[in-house]
């Protein structure tokens, strides 16, 4: 069984790998934590709410971040056109969820339920990576006790989404990522080398809802708008961007990666862009040197991945 912490902005996609990762028979999810980004921390966290109450998920909801790691960087504009106003697409959410939240902010849970499982851990960070980095300041040494961690973030030899040469997510706090890039634990970047080719249609998420139960018309329910947003770029459907996180979990056999130390720019035009130095290449010194080799995906089943999200959604 994979123990399970996921970080989240909920957040359209982070909804749909949020649901694969609680049905999916070899996933344990011990503990959600929010993150600002999609929206606000207090949306972000009503809405993790909402989904753990809309879909009978028994993992507790830590509050997270609602600031960059460097609190001098300016707050950018929530991306409602994606997500909408209310960051799952504009649906009817109540204000207020009536579900205790974790007393704790969300890196000290992180903190402490990797240390009440040495060993074990897999954190998949779907949005801005705040919440880790806080984490690894605070106790660095929870870098040897986490299994692994699982991103969604980055582009490598694809162009950025918020930039030229920028994802999201890291985008939204680059001091953070680097920070986590950097930490002596193993990283597994999914960016949008492979999410932004791995699309669903809105008529294929249409024929899962029509054969799945209330939680699978939820779901495609609050991705109507995500899809609208994502005509400009995909043929009537959308980038599932978190669930190629959340299926790396179980299927890393559905990847292709490369390994090198990778870094995070900070400042700047290129504010925000990921660079690796693959392994075996030969630079003269430089800000990559002596760093942990983290594993990047350059390639990815995207069928196949469709496919068993459909799958794992459908168990109900
Ligand atoms: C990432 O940014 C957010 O909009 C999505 O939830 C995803 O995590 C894609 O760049
Ligand atoms: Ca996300």
């Amino acid at each position: 069984m994979h123990k399970v912490i996921y970080d989240t902005d909920p957040g359209v996609d982070d909804a749909m790998a949020l649901l694969f990762l609680h049905r999916h028979p070899e996933i344990d999810v011990i503990g959600i934590t929010t993150v600002f980004g999609n929206a606000s921390v207090e949306t972000t966290t009503r809405n993790a709410l909402f989904l753990k109450r809309e879909w009978d998920i028994p993992a507790p909801v830590a509050k997270g971040a609602s600031v960059t790691i460097d609190v001098a960087r300016a707050e950018r504009e929530w991306p409602a056109m994606v997500h909408g106003d209310n960051g799952l697409g504009n649906i009817e959410v109540p204000h207020t969820i009536d579900l205790p939240l974790d007393p704790r902010p969300a890196h000290r849970f992180i903190i402490d339920t990797v240390r009440a499982n040495p060993g074990e851990v897999r954190l998949v960070a779907v949005g801005r990576m705040t919440n880790l980095a806080m984490a690894l300041k605070e106790d660095p040494e929870i870098a040897g006790l986490v299994k692994d961690v699982v991103i969604m973030g980055g582009n490598f030899y694809v162009p950025g989404n918020v930039s030229p040469v920028a994802e999201a997510n890291i985008h939204g706090d680059p001091e953070a990522a680097d920070i986590v890039m950097t930490a002596p634990w193993k990283v597994v970047v999914i960016g949008l080398d492979v999410t932004s080719i791995t699309t669903m249609r809105r008529s294929y998420l249409g024929a899962m809802a029509a054969k799945g139960d209330a939680a699978v018309k939820l779901l495609d329910g609050l991705s109507q708008h995500y899809i609208d947003f994502y005509t400009h770029a995909v043929d009537d459907g959308m980038m599932v961007h978190d669930s190629c996180a959340a299926v790396y979990v179980v299927a890393p056999e559905l990847f292709t990666t490369i390994t090198g130390a990778v870094r995070v720019v900070c400042g700047g035009i290129a504010d925000g862009q990921t660079v690796i130095k693959p392994d075996g290449r030969r630079f003269p010194p430089g800000d990559w040197d002596g760093l942990p080799s983290q594993i990047v995906a350059t390639g990815i089943e995207s069928q196949k991945v469709i496919d068993l999200i459909r799958d794992t959604l459908l168990r109900a």
